[in-house]
């Protein structure tokens, strides 16, 4: 029965694909996937990536369609950067407590008090609050982009746990915003003390919107891509991973030959998960859901995006 029901999904899929090849063609579209999709999707997607690559991929394409598979701050932010395409996302109720844990009224209060401080906001955010940002940045680029901007003092939002990777590896005070993400944050120690001791050859890589606790425990801490890299060069054959566990699809593509152990099963983040190959193919049938950022909004938010792309 299990065999039968798996055939049948397969089938589907193959379907599904067929379809969606057919409308990418017919509609000159792109589909651009975070590493944390389902299988289905990143399998399908013509470039799969973290934050970064992703805002650069939407900025740079001539395709006129983006079908942006990740959550809405992501589609928010490739609208942002191409006005004059098209962005669809499989579904908008995909969105991203984390970013939601910042508004531009607070942001704004925060910087009153603080006038002679520059606002860095990871990209992980809305349109709104970006539009009140000097410059974005991602988990990639986070201490590069902090140390590239001129001023002492940073408002940093929204995500705490980043902020203090960051701050351990600058000079520049920083105002840190007491924003997280539920997915990361949910990694505790005792689970690695745990996985630890289940894998004693194994190294903990993890990602730095994990609380301090745990990425001290880290033999590596980056970003998702910068997961990807090391657990790819490196010599070990055997690897802890703090976190999403999408991130487990390109991992074995790139390192067949490596074992990976998920540090928590509530490594999942439910938002990302919301998305499928049938909403994907659905989405370009009807060309529905659209993102549209108001004009004044996206005008301001693009500064803080192209400021980012331009750190080096
Ligand atoms: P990166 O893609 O920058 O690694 O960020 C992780 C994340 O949580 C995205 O929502
Ligand atoms: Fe937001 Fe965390 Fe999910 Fe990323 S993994 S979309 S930061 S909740």
């Amino acid at each position: 029965m299990e065999a039968l029901a798996l055939e049948r999904k397969a089938e589907q899929n193959r379907e599904l694909k067929e379809r969606l090849l057919q409308l990418k063609k017919e509609r000159n579209a792109i589909i651009l996937a975070h590493y944390y999709q389902r299988d289905e999707i990143q399998e399908v997607a013509d470039f799969r990536g973290d934050s970064f690559l992703l805002a650069q991929k939407a900025a740079e394409t001539d395709a006129d369609v983006i079908v942006f598979c990740g959550v809405h701050f992501m589609g928010e932010s490739a609208k942002i950067l191409a006005p004059n395409k098209i962005v669809l996302v499989p579904d908008e109720r995909a969105g991203c407590p984390m970013a939601d844990m910042v508004n531009p009224i607070g942001l704004r209060e925060m910087k009153a008090k603080h006038p002679n401080a520059k606002v860095v906001t990871y990209i992980n955010s809305s349109a709104d609050v970006k539009a009140e940002t000097d410059i974005c940045c991602t988990s990639a680029n986070a201490v590069k982009v902090v140390n590239s901007v001129d001023a002492d003092e940073i408002i940093w939002c929204p995500d705490k746990n980043l902020g203090h990777y960051v701050q351990q590896q600058t000079n520049k005070k920083m105002i840190i915003w007491e924003g997280y993400c539920n997915t990361h944050d949910m990694l505790t120690v005792k689970d690695v003390v745990e996985m630890r001791a289940k894998y004693p050859n194994a190294e903990f890589v993890v990602h730095p919107e994990c609380r301090p606790e745990v990425v001290a425990m880290a033999d590596f801490v980056g970003s998702t891509t910068g997961i990807l890299k090391y657990c790819r060069e490196s010599k070990h054959k055997e690897f802890i991973v703090g976190t999403e566990d999408g991130t487990g699809y390109q991992l074995r593509v790139d390192s067949p030959d490596k074992t990976f152990h998920f540090a928590s099963k509530f490594l999942v983040c439910p938002n990302m998960k919301v998305n499928n190959l049938k909403k994907v193919v659905r989405a370009l049938e009807t060309m529905q859901p659209q993102i549209h950022v108001p004009k004044d909004v996206a005008d301001k938010a693009r500064l803080s995006l192209e400021r980012m792309l331009l750190v080096k």
